[in-house]
């Protein structure tokens, strides 16, 4: 954060002294001004529900250009991560700020694969849930739970808890996300295999069964690691912000974690992929493609409050470069298990076209985002559509812990506490019940 040549001056209209602030440049991006002094002056706060105009920390880690539709992790572009890496080499990016060589890569992956199991005590935990409970509910349970079983690492101001408790998370999502599923469908838990890759491990835990054997299918093993690689970080959203204003009260990781998925879950948030294909088999139901026309009329008119999942983005004013790759992944995962007249395919990339020609969706910037054909990739997967999310929350998990990392070391750092413009009543006394 470098002092900018220009300052800020506030002024008021009714006399009152302006007040001077500080302006930082970033590396890239918008300037920010440094209000913290101003209460202090004016006594008064700044006001701005949804956070639209306001810089909450300083950030190395994710960059977007909401308008270019770029977005960069530690400074490498999406698209050369998604097809020259692994996920594993992106979650040593994203933790430790470079990409690994060959020698850091191996050692990375065995740490992380050492921590694959969880404790056997966990399936007990798990039992108390009812078969039909969502995935996230059991995932906020479960990631919140870990805290009770990894009582050594929960010392978020030791650096050397925090690495273990990165390690043990990153490691043991997929455990928890497959278990979650195993115990839905009423099939026995598969125990890690630390032989294969991170995402064939995932496939195998959700997959496999102890009475066949199961081989994991490349072309689906490369799309799960690219869906994990491009949900990894996404610098300041909600998630990401609950889970440093969470950690900023010195809880432990696996609680300040278990709040990211928790916030997540919101169908505006991680849990648009999900609605996203629950609306595509809706319109699939009402007629498919014939009923495209309808549907987005009903989009477009303000007193539905229905919405075109997968579209639209607070930062992205251009195409989600993640939704682009995504597409490409859906292509390939489609023409690999023989879908490639998939209706669900054929109906989004129709809905696609309409909305890209519309004045509504132009005029609004709305683009489709990652959500638009990441469910349409995980169906064709076998992933069932309540535990879309979940996947979600264990790619993300590493962005989350980078986050709260970064958090942690900032001398800057301060227990998160917003203030507000109360609106409520005045002081007033209490009457006695009979004159109420
Ligand atoms: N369908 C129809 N209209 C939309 C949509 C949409 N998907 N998204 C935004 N709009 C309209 C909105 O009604 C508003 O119109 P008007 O100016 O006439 O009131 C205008 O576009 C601006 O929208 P906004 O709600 O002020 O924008 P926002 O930045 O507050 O919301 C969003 C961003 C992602 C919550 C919103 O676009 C949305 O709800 N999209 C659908 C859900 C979705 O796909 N979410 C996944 C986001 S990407 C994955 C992730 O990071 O979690």
């Amino acid at each position: 954060m470098k002092l900018a040549d220009n300052k800020a001056t506030l002024s008021f209209s009714n006399g009152s002294p302006s007040v001077e602030m500080p302006v930082y440049h970033g590396s890239i991006g918008p300037d920010v001004i440094d209000i913290r002094k101003l209460y202090a002056q004016t006594g008064m706060f700044t006001y701005d529900p949804g956070f639209l105009s306001t810089a909450s920390c300083q950030s190395a880690i994710t960059y977007i250009d909401g308008d270019k539709g770029e977005l960069l992790y530690r400074g490498y572009p999406i698209e050369q991560l998604a097809t020259q890496c692994d996920f594993m080499e992106t979650c040593h990016l994203l933790l430790y700020g470079n990409l690994p060589d060959a020698a850091g890569k191996v050692d990375f992956t065995k740490r992380v694969t050492q921590h694959t199991m969880v404790n056997e005590q966990m399936q007990f935990f798990l039992r108390g849930f009812r078969r039909d409970a969502h995935p996230m509910a059991i995932m906020t349970g479960l990631v919140g739970a870990l805290s009770a079983f990894y009582h050594d690492s929960t010392d978020i101001n030791n650096p050397e808890h925090r690495e273990i408790s990165a390690i043990r998370l990153i490691a043991k999502m997929p455990t928890l996300v497959a278990m979650a599923y195993k115990y839905s469908a009423g099939q026995p838990y598969m125990y890690p295999k630390n032989a294969l890759s991170y995402s064939g491990n995932f496939m195998h835990m959700m997959f496999a069964n102890p009475c066949e054997d199961y081989a994991v299918n490349p072309v689906i093993e490369r799309a799960l690691d690219r869906i994990f690689i491009l949900h990894a970080d996404h610098e300041q959203n909600a998630s990401t912000s609950t889970v440093r204003l969470c950690g900023s009260s010195g809880t432990n990781p696996f609680a300040a974690i278990a709040a990211g998925v928790a916030c997540l879950w919101g169908p505006a948030h991680g849990g648009a992929n999900e609605a996203c294909l629950n609306m595509l088999e809706d319109i699939q139901k009402m007629g498919g493609v014939a009923k495209v026309g309808e549907f987005m009329n009903q989009v477009k008119d303000k007193n539905s409050n229905v919405k075109l999942m997968g579209f639209g983005h607070r930062v992205y004013k251009n195409y989600d470069p993640r939704a682009k790759l995504m597409q490409e992944t859906c292509k390939e995962v489609l023409g690999a298990l023989g879908l490639e007249n998939d209706p669900l395919f054929k109906l989004a990339m129709a809905l696609e076209k309409i909305a890209l020609e519309d004045d509504y969706f132009v005029q609004r910037k709305l683009y489709p985002n990652v959500d638009f054909y990441s469910g349409i990739v995980q169906r064709a997967i076998g992933i069932p559509v309540s535990l879309f999310t979940a996947i979600f929350a264990l790619a993300r998990t590493v962005g989350w812990i980078a986050q709260l990392n970064e958090m942690i070391g900032d001398p800057e750092y301060k227990i998160g506490r917003p203030r507000q413009l109360f609106t409520g009543s005045e002081r007033r006394d209490v009457l006695p019940i009979d004159k109420r």
